[in-house]
This record gives C-alpha cells, sequence and structure tokens, in this order.
C-alpha cells in the first residue's frame, strides 16, 4: 500500500481541483469571514442552501457537501474551537476537526483532500501548535488504508507555511513541496 503523500501548498484553497477541500467554518455553517468567506464566495448560493438544510454543525464535528461552481467536487465542513487560552479542551476540538474530517472524506471515497490551517485566523489558534495537531492528527489516521491518496495543507502566507515545514521536521513527516495539479487524476463525474 503505497503512503499517503502529504503536500504543503501557499495559496487560496478554493482554486483546487481536488475531491473535497475543508472549510473551516462556524457552528450556523451560515458562511463569514476568512477561508469560510471564500468557499462560499466561490461555490455559490447553492452551497448556503445545502449548508442550511444542514442545521448547523457543532464544534468539532464535520458535514459534508458538494463544492457547487468550486473545482473541488465536495466541501468537507468543520468547526474549530475557538482559542481561550488552552484550557477549554482546544486542542481536543481541533483534533476532531482533522479526524472527523478525514473518516468524513474515507467514508465518502474521498482520494484527494486539501485542509486550511483550521481555527488559526479569527478564531486565534497559535499556529505552531494547530499545526503540529493538523500533521499528527494526519499522520496517525493514514496508517490504516483508506481512499486517502494524498492530502494538502493549505497555506495563505509565507509565516505560516514556514510553521507547518517546522513541525513536519519536528515530527519527522515528509511534507511535499512540489504539489502539481495534474497529480489528481480527476475522477469520473
Ligand atoms: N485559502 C486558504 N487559506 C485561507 C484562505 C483561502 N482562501 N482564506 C483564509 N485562509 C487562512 C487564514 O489565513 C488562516 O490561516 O485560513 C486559516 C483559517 O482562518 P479563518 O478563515 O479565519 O478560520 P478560523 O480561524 O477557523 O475562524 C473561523 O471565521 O470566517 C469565519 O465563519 C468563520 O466564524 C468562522 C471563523
Amino acid at each position: 500500500m503505497p503512503p499517503v503523500e502529504f503536500f504543503l501548498i501557499q495559496g487560496d484553497i478554493t482554486k483546487l481541483s481536488l475531491d473535497a477541500i475543508v472549510n473551516a467554518a462556524n457552528e450556523s455553517l451560515m458562511g463569514g469571514g476568512g477561508v469560510d468567506g471564500a468557499i462560499h464566495r466561490a461555490a455559490g448560493p447553492d452551497l448556503l442552501k445545502a449548508c442550511r438544510a444542514l442545521g448547523g454543525c457543532p464544534t468539532g464535528e464535520s458535514r459534508l457537501t458538494p463544492g457547487f461552481r468550486l473545482p473541488a467536487r465536495h466541501v468537507i465542513h468543520t468547526v474549530g474551537p475557538v482559542w481561550k487560552g488552552g484550557h477549554n479542551q482546544e486542542a481536543a476540538l481541533l483534533t476532531a476537526c482533522y479526524r472527523n474530517s478525514l473518516e468524513r472524506a474515507a467514508a465518502e471515497g474521498i482520494r484527494s483532500l486539501a485542509f486550511p490551517a483550521i481555527s488559526t485566523g479569527v478564531y486565534g489558534f497559535p499556529k505552531a501548535q494547530a499545526a503540529a495537531i493538523a500533521l499528527q492528527t494526519c499522520q496517525a489516521f493514514t496508517q490504516t488504508p483508506s481512499s486517502l491518496k494524498m492530502i494538502l495543507f493549505v497555506t495563505f502566507n509565507a509565516d505560516n507555511s514556514d510553521v507547518y515545514r517546522h513541525a513536519a521536521r519536528e515530527q519527522n513527516v515528509v511534507l511535499r513541496n512540489d504539489w502539481d495539479d495534474e497529480e489528481v487524476e480527476r475522477p469520473c463525474p
């Protein structure tokens, strides 16, 4: 079983033509700013309609919708914890976001998946600790075979890219930086 490939890519997650991208949403699933706003703008109004029908999502859990006008086929919405100092289960809840998103992806037969840096923007989660949780959780999950073949960690600026590279070195995780859109054989519609 070839190992699942991890990639680090800096840019706009809404441009990625993958089986799924993960949205850092809020519990209402009614959209917002940051990556949530970008995904809703790119997906179009049908995404909001689909999210409304889901009736929200508790922190740490995940929900799946189509990608609509996005190049990605699906969106996995997850709600990260708001950072309140680190003594309110924030690390456990962020771990749950990654794990529940991975489980949701595998249940759907998804092969290529991209994560933004969940909770590290508006929600204020320390970037280095969040990157470590992201890599650790994905590394642990991918020890068990699943449909997942490639996982992309998408950063929005150079500082956060350095944070992920540092976390990967700390954990001895190979984080490739040679992502090429051709890597994804577009799944049959
Ligand atoms: N592509 C990739 N990453 C992005 C993009 C984008 N288009 N836009 C923002 N980011 C990055 C931010 O730089 C940050 O590193 O996503 C990370 C997560 O930041 P936020 O989007 O602010 O998400 P979060 O911190 O989880 O806060 C969620 O913000 O937008 C609202 O509705 C959302 O209430 C929820 C809250």
